[in-house]
């Protein structure tokens, strides 16, 4: 596939954003060695769109091998999480993989989706409703990793259980992930968290998982440099860069970089950095976890491990994590 070219605008009509926090966070992830920033960055409306087809690729086993799980083992989530849940979904992305559980679960009151990538949000949850009008659908265009203000729960409903799918708990460094689920079990306190998690395996299989003939994950890395020259008049060249995917086995973790192929200057809103070549950002961590290692860091965070599901390979794992009550 043909990666995504930086927007042309001409320097006059270039959009600044410099007090936005991808400004602030680019700049400080520049500034600093080794160069880094969040891979939340990634997900503007294009960003989410290449996730898309991602998740779509014969070589990215993580979504069908976990919509098999999730398939397979609706009735019995649907009877733990009971009558009337209110599901809150973090980082929903397409809101594809709650309509696995939609038609198992007994009346559900309301689905919460929450992502920081707003219009995709917004049009994933306009969808939904076509599909499901008896479900009211309420997106919440937020970070999770701030301060989570949520409504308070529908009159009538059950329990609340959260849905964290895609093992997206893995991009966190094992300290804010358990972070994450401390907050989480608060939130959800006298429910319970549906939590999707990527296992360690053969770094072949990792390999061509974040190394897609295709380059589609080439440009969802790219799409990070192309989304600052279109919001913050950035003037990186994206041909000057390639994709860098490759499994830290010391970490349990496969990392996506991007690596200036030649010696090289960047602006952003008015900053310069020089890269050599060879430097790289690193845009992902994608942490990987054993069956007993998340039910540890989860039972550490507060919760009460339940049943966990696993493929026949064991690939992919999904848990029931029961939050505090009281
Ligand atoms: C790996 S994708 C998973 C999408 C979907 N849940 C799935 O399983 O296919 C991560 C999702 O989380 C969202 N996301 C990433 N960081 C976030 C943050 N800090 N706050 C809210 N949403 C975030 C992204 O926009 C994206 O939709």
């Amino acid at each position: 596939m043909t990666p995504p070219h930086p927007a042309h605008h001409c320097r006059a009509e270039r959009p600044r954003r410099a007090d936005s926090d991808f400004a602030r966070d680019l700049q400080a992830g520049l500034s600093r060695r080794p160069r880094g920033i969040s891979p939340k960055y990634f997900y503007d409306t294009q960003g989410s769109a290449l996730f898309d087809r991602i998740c779509a690729l014969p070589e990215y086993y993580p979504t069908r091998t976990e919509c098999a799980l999730l398939a397979e083992h609706a009735d019995e989530i649907a009877a733990l999480a009971g009558p009337r849940a209110e599901i809150v979904e973090f980082g929903a992305g397409s809101l594809h993989k709650v309509r696995l559980l939609l038609d198992a679960m007994d009346r559900p009151a309301r689905y919460l989706p929450i992502d920081i990538s707003g219009e995709h949000l917004t049009a994933a949850a306009h969808e939904l409703r076509r599909a499901c009008p008896h479900l009211e659908v309420q997106p919440v265009v937020a970070d999770y990793t701030q301060r989570l203000l949520l409504p308070a729960c529908a009159a009538g409903s059950g329990r609340r259980l959260g849905f964290f799918p895609g093992s997206t708990i893995g991009n966190f460094d094992p300290e804010e992930a358990e972070r994450f689920l401390r907050v989480a079990a608060q939130v959800l306190r006298g429910g319970a968290l549906l939590l999707g998690a990527d296992l360690v395996k053969d770094p072949a299989l990792l390999h061509a998982a974040y190394n897609d003939t295709a380059g589609v994950t080439a440009a969802f890395n790219l799409n990070l440099l192309a989304r600052a020259n279109r919001e913050l008049g950035a003037d990186f060249d994206l041909s000057g860069f390639t994709h860098c995917a490759f499994y830290n086995a010391p970490h349990q973790r496969v990392e996506m970089h991007l690596v200036s192929r030649r010696r090289q200057q960047v602006e952003v809103c008015g900053e310069a950095f020089a890269f050599n070549e060879g430097e790289t950002l690193h845009t992902e961590h994608s942490h990987k976890f054993t069956i007993d290692g998340l039910r540890a860091m989860a039972a550490r965070a507060g919760f009460r491990p339940g049943p966990a599901w696993t493929d026949p390979e064991r690939l992919f794992s999904v848990h029931w994590l029961q939050a505090p009550t009281g």
